[in-house]
Formats: C-alpha cells, structure tokens, sequence
C-alpha cells in the first residue's frame, strides 16, 4: 500500500473513474438544496437523488464521480476517539441505471489492488444475506451476486461474510429515497481477532471498512415500504479520511497530514495559553497571587480527546460557514442549532486545554489554507466566518464565565458547609438558568473532589421539559416542538425589543400590540414618526449587547399592584387575574406577562430588525427576527 496524500488520493480516484468513462462532477453543497429531510449532506448520493430516482436526466451523462463534503453529527458524542469524525470527505463513483454489480466490483477491487496497492489477501468482504421469505411480501434475496464476484475475483469464500440489514443495507439518506443491499471492503489490519465472533464490522480494529458499493434498486417510500425501484443504480462511497489514515499506517486519523497543520496549532495555542483562559485571567492571576494551588492539570487521555474534539468540531464548523449556499449560522433551531453546538463544544474542550479566546479564527485560517486548493470557497467565504466564529466564541465565553463564577459561589459554600455533592436541582439551575453545560459541573466538580446527583440533575431535567411542552402546547396548538420554542424565544426578544425602545426613544414608546409567528416578531407602539436608522441601529445594538451579555430571565407570581410598585411594564388597561406573572430581566426589563420566556437571553442567538414602519396615527410596527443574521 502506498503513503498518499488526501490531495493525491482524490485526485487519483477521479483520473482512475474518468478512464472508465465517468464524468468528473463537482462536489456539492454541505448544505442541502430544496431538501427538508437532512440538514446537511450525509453522503455523496445525496445531492444525487433526484437522478438516482430517475426524475430527471443528469446533464454529464450515466457515469458519474467526485469528491463530496459531508457532515454527518449523530455520533458527536464518540468523536475524539481514533476514527469518528463529524465533517468528512467521499470518494464516489455512480452508475445511473448504467453498469451494475459486475463493473461496480471489478473496478473498486481493481483500484484498492493496483492504485493502491492492498494486496488481495488483505481484503474481506461483507454482502447482504437477505431477508424474509421467498413467496412472501418484503422478501428480498440474499445478494450471491456480489459474492459470486468476489470469488471470481480471488476473494476465497471465508472472507466473504454474509450480514443483516443492519450491517449491509445503505440508505436513505433522509426519511425517504433509493436504497439497497450494499457490498462493504475491509482492510484486515493483521491484529489478532478480539473473540470469536470477530469479524469485518466488528470495533476491534481489527478490520477497517475502507468502501461501500450499494446496489440501489428500492425506493424507501413515505410509508416506510422498500418498494423496486424500476433501476439499476449503483452508489459507491470511500472515506478520503480514513484511507489515508490507513495508508499512512497512523494510529488514527488526527495523525494523518490531514490533520496536522491543525492539531499543530491547537498544540501551539495550548502552550501560549497554558492557564490563561478566556476572561478568566482575574481568576487565574488572582489564585497565583494569592498563593493558592494551581488548578489540577487535565489528565494526559483527556487532553488528547479536548484536541481532536477542537480539531474536528472547528473543521466542521469551518466547512459549514464557508460553504457557498450559506445561510447556515450559529443558532437554536436545525442546522443553525448544530453548527452552534459544534462551537460551542470546541470551545468547552479549548477552555478545559487552556487556549485563549480567539482560537476559533486562528484555527479557520488553518483549515482555510489547508483546504483552498481543492475548496477555494474557503479562502472566498473566510471574512464572514470569521465574523461568525468571533461572535459565537465571545458569546458563550460570557456565558461560560457566568456559568463558571456561579459555580465556583455553589462549591465554596458546599464546602464551607462540609458538603461534598452539588444536588441535581443546583446543578440544573446552573444549566437552566445560566447556560451552563451539565458536563462542565461534572468535570468542575471532579477537580474539586466534589461529586454530582446526575441522577437528581436529570429528574430536573425531565420535569422542567415535561413542564415547558405543557406550557408551549397549551399556548400554541401548532404543536411542533421547533416552531414553539422559536415562538418562546420570540417573545422574550420581544421584552427585550421594547425596553431597548424605552431607552432610544423615551417612556411614551409603549406597547400597542405584539404578534408572534416562528418566522417573526411584530411589535406595534405608541411613537408619533418614523424611526431614525441611526435610532434604528441604536434599538439593536442594544438588544444584542443584553443577548451578549445572557441574562437570566427570570419568572415570579405577584399582583399587578405589587408588579406595578416594582416598576414592571404592562399593557395597561389590560384585565389581570388576582395572580400574574412578573418576568425580569436582568435590571433590563420587567414586564408583567403570561410568558413563556427563555431562562436566559443568550438563547436568543441574535437579534435583527426587518422593517420599522407605521401602522396607524401615531402608532409605528416592527418587524424583527432573532438567531439568523
Ligand atoms: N452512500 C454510501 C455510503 O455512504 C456509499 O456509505
């Protein structure tokens, strides 16, 4: 086998398919065109769909290859061990109701034996073993097809495994679409086998599956039924990431060329900011100064773990913002929620490694040179993400610092007590109430040598979601869990909305009416012209700085007399029953309102202002959006 580069890999794929007489097409979009069943693309057919459903003509032909950026998350949790990884790329070839098992096999055997260069003892093979019975509905055969190609081609019948649905059945992608049985190449590594029944698909590491050649001839329809799908397809997929890695001989994929400018670099960043972490220097110092013990250092496994969660995360966050289509941006909901969440576990991990802030951009100028050759929209979108990163990065810095002096109040006063457990309710009120991340108390408390009800945390937990899908399904019959906490978040924005209008405009800008869908917030109020932009732009700003800042929002029942003493906004002349409810704010806002909010303003993600217009004498209407500017 030879040490290729990923460079030299793709492009030895694409030279090797095209003297088969494929066309060389250019990979997709990693965020979906026009398709509500995925985020982002999983797999190299994906963007491929339409043509694989014979709904339309591809315009370079039947035979088809390229190099597809992929983002797949369901496994976020096992990445930093030695293979998973959250952004990768495939090598694919396609037959569109062209060629069938016969070329589909010759070729991928001919390419792993004389591009590059396994030798066929090295190989096994795993086909699909069927299933149900002849003569009923839902049988499919046992594919002896593809394993009577393989002994032709040398594969001897012991290396041949014939496996379920669950190991050799691709796709779909999404909830619906072509699928079929699928033919799965593994290198034997030569490790001894871990027990018995150790074999290709088997975790061990003793077998490494390297291709997928799937023979789509079902369509999974809405019913979830695999019905024919009138043609012979064939989808191939093979991990640009994980061949090189094994090529290479490295023990995992994070010491590949791929990774390493990156890893370098997190390697760089750690040493410059060995005990130093973003905003938390006063805490630091103030330790040193006052002689008190440094703070344990990460164990050596877990440090590991925290780079090549940076590195992946950051790679794939890097992908994501500069990917051309766009529109993809830190927030709450769907895509927008996932790109968040790998941030903000990229910078969890570099804060537990001691880099400073700022590490997000440093890092995606890396990826960026790294990858601008093959992906140039790297170089052309890196502004933007930069912009983004840095926004993301500083927000949930601000949100972690609170979080984290929060925690150190509850841990003192434990152990000035001769406690030794945060109770689940606590630990639930530093996550719910201050963003802070569950796992954060556990690894905070462990250096502590404090322990965490987990047990506790998630009855709290499961309460407070029992609770709020009471609520959103009493106040919103649409039902749809998205739609109702973008609603939430709505109307938080909206208290947030109109005290920024008190403090641009003055006390008279007061509440006319609110409407709020999962698209918009539209807030009329009392203001005899049109706003200024600069006041406009005031508005905001002043909006995003409390955003910024995560503020808890915080709920209490009271009496309108009691929350009109207190200074609190309602809409006046409004009936109130005897009880209300008081939401504040920070020292931001206090509205009397029957809610629901968010607990903290962070979960707002951003704020924007569409349109400021009139909407009767003396009365002017905004319409605003949050998490997506
Ligand atoms: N679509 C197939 C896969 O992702 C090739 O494995």
């Amino acid at each position: 086998m030879k040490n290729l580069t990923a460079d030299e890999l793709r492009d030895m794929y694409l030279k090797f398919f095209e003297s088969k007489g494929h066309a060389i097409i250019p990979g997709a979009s990693v965020i979906p065109e026009n398709d509500p069943t995925v985020l982002f693309t999983t797999a190299g057919m994906h963007p491929l769909v339409p043509y694989l459903m014979g709904a339309m003509e591809h315009p370079a032909g039947t035979r088809l290859t390229d190099v597809q950026k992929c983002v797949r998350t369901g496994d976020i949790d096992e990445v930093g061990d030695a293979a998973h990884l959250t952004f990768f790329e495939m090598l694919g070839n396609w037959s569109l109701n062209d060629y069938f098992k016969e070329e589909a096999i010759s070729w991928s055997f001919e390419f792993l034996t004389t591009k590059l260069g396994f030798s066929p003892d090295q190989l096994s093979v795993t086909v699909f073993r069927g299933e149900g019975k002849e003569g009923e509905p839902g049988y499919i055969p046992a594919d002896e097809e593809a394993a009577a190609i393989w002994r032709r081609l040398g594969i001897p019948d012991e290396r041949i495994f014939r496996l379920p649905r669950e190991d050799n059945w691709w796709g779909p992608a999404g909830t619906t679409g072509p699928c079929g049985p699928d033919t799965e190449m593994f290198i034997d590594t030569g490790k001894p086998k871990c027990c018995d029944a150790c074999r290709p698909g088997c975790h061990c590491g003793k077998y490494i599956e390297i291709w997928n050649d799937v023979f789509m001839q079902y369509n999974k329809n809405a019913e979830g039924k695999f019905e024919p799908l009138g043609r012979h397809n064939v989808d191939t997929g093979m991990g640009v990431e994980r061949t090189i890695c094994m090529m290479s001989g490295a023990p995992t994929v994070y010491d590949t060329e791929i990774f390493a400018p990156i890893m370098a670099k997190i390697e760089e960043l750690r040493s410059a900011g060995k005990g130093y972490t973003a905003k938390n220097d006063e805490l630091h110092s103030a330790g040193k100064g006052a002689g008190a013990p440094e703070l344990p250092s990460v164990p050596p496994e877990e440090e590991l773990r925290a780079k090549r969660i940076v590195a992946d995360h950051m790679r794939t966050a890097t992908f994501i913002l500069c990917d051309p289509k766009g529109g993809v941006k830190p927030g709450n909901v769907g895509a927008n929620y996932v790109l968040r969440r790998l941030i903000r576990r990229a910078v969890r991990y570099a804060r537990q490694l001691g880099i400073a802030e700022g590490f997000t951009v440093s890092l995606a100028e890396v990826i960026c040179d790294k990858y601008s050759n093959v992906y140039p929209e790297l170089r052309e979108n890196l502004a933007q993400c930069r912009i983004d990163l840095e926004a993301e990065e500083k927000r949930f810095n601000a949100t972690l610092d609170k979080g984290e002096a929060m925690y150190r109040k509850v841990a003192e006063q434990l152990k000035a007590h001769g406690q030794s457990q945060i109770s689940g309710k606590t630990a639930f009120k530093l996550y719910d109430t201050f963003g802070f991340p569950f796992e954060m108390t556990v690894e905070m408390a462990a250096r502590d040598g404090l322990s965490v009800d987990k047990d506790g945390f998630e009855e709290a937990n499961r309460k407070h979601q029992e609770l709020s899908r009471t609520t959103s399904a009493g106040s919103f019959k649409a039902g749809l869990q998205d739609n109702s906490e973008v609603v939430t978040r709505m109307h938080t924005a909206t208290h947030l909305l109109h005290a920024a209008l008190h403090k641009v405009l003055g006390p008279t800008a007061n509440q006319k009416g609110s409407n709020i869908t999962a698209e918009r917030l539209r807030f009329d109020f009392t203001w005899p012209e049109k706003m200024t932009d600069g006041q406009i732009a005031e508005v905001e700003k002043l909006v995003n700085g409390w955003i910024a800042d995560a503020i808890p929002v915080t709920k209490k029942m009271t009496t309108v007399e009691e929350a009109k003493k207190e200074g609190a906004m309602a809409l006046f002349g409004s009936k109130y029953g005897d009880q209300v409810s008081l939401y504040t704010i920070g020292d931001v806002s206090k509205e009397i309102c029957s809610g629901p909010h968010v607990s903290n303003t962070s979960e707002l993600g951003s704020f924007k202002i569409l349109k400021e217009q009139s909407s009767s004498a003396g009365v002017r209407r905004i319409k605003a959006v949050i998490g997506n500017m």
